[in-house]
């Protein structure tokens, strides 16, 4: 695939969804009841009751107001704050109602499909790391750049030595391609205090494989004696411009004990690192890049090859 990727309009517009989950905020910033979210210029609401929480069409099907501004919550309908109107919860109901999409809650973190049909891995995959590891939701940032844009980081195997400084230009091999796409190599890492390596070592090699379950969401395992995982997540906030979410995935601690506080502190503010090494890049590129592939750059044709099957 050559060529331009995102244009006015299509890529990386805040119009535009694509048909694959968002990680649409952290559980800890929902109240009970009624909240406001956006993907892009559309309105959600998330209802909160306890641990389950639902998302909904935040447009009143009357003449468009925004029932998260001023609406009220009652029961399973919206006041809206317009013409008074009660809006139901679900398309399905009597009168005037609003679509539900599908919403998935795990680890404190909350995702949504603003489409429906297949689920695709996703749920599947969160349910498996919910068994067996820890979540640990991590930070927010707005970047000025489109949200497909900081997911495909992960498969563009060309920057990590040049904008991180790895030891290495990782050799990127395409191992899914479907229903996830994903990618796997090996990065070489100067020793820390969370990978040491063995004495005298002046970089440990370190397995990574990085799975896009959507246009917008990304899983990076790092192996090696201490593996462990990020899930980035971006939602389009505007004209070039979105929020990234990025949590950790860790096994458990001896016994079964939740991971080391100090650790994920290191491991997230090392996540947060990398991405400001980026973003002055990515800020100051043109609405409309051009994309001419040379070795190296598979699996970013496969990444966007993939999100094209998202739309
Ligand atoms: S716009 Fe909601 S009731 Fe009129």
């Amino acid at each position: 695939m050559c060529g331009r990727w995102w244009r006015r309009g299509c890529w990386g517009s805040a119009a535009m969804l694509h048909k694959g989950w968002y990680q649409i905020a952290f559980a800890r910033d929902l109240s009970a009841g009624l909240n406001g979210a956006a993907i892009g210029t559309r309105p959600l609401a998330l209802v909160r009751d306890g641990d389950r929480i639902r998302a909904f069409e935040a447009v009143c099907p009357h003449r468009g107001a925004n029932l998260c501004r001023g609406g009220t919550l009652i029961g399973e309908a919206i006041r809206c704050p317009f013409h008074g109107l009660s809006i139901g919860l679900g398309s399905a109901r009597a009168g005037l109602g609003v679509a539900e999409y599908p919403c998935l809650s795990i680890g404190g973190l909350v995702f949504v499909r603003a489409a429906s049909g297949a689920a695709g891995d996703l749920p599947a995959r969160l349910a498996a790391l919910d068994a067996t590891a820890f979540f640990v939701p991590g930070f927010e940032l707005v970047i000025g750049a489109p949200a497909e844009l900081v997911i495909e980081n992960a498969f563009d195997g060309l920057h990590f030595r040049i904008v991180h400084a790895i030891g290495n230009q990782p050799d990127l091999r395409i191992v899914a391609a479907g229903g996830s796409f994903a990618v796997e190599g090996e990065f070489l890492l100067p020793p820390s205090p969370w990978q040491q390596g063995a004495a005298g070592q002046s970089h440990v090699a370190i397995p990574y494989r990085a799975t896009a379950y959507s246009p917008t969401l990304v899983i990076a395992e790092m192996g090696g004696a201490n593996p462990y995982m990020m899930i980035t997540a971006t939602v389009p906030a505007g004209p070039r411009q979105c929020v990234v979410r990025l949590s950790l995935v860790l096994p458990p601690g001896d016994n079964g004990a939740p991971p080391d506080a100090a650790a994920c502190r290191y491991l997230l503010d090392g996540a947060r690192r990398g991405l400001m090494e980026d973003k002055p890049i990515w800020e100051a590129m043109v609405d409309d890049p051009p994309f001419a592939p040379v070795a190296g750059d598979a699996g970013v044709t496969g990444f966007r090859a993939f999100c094209a099957g998202m739309r």
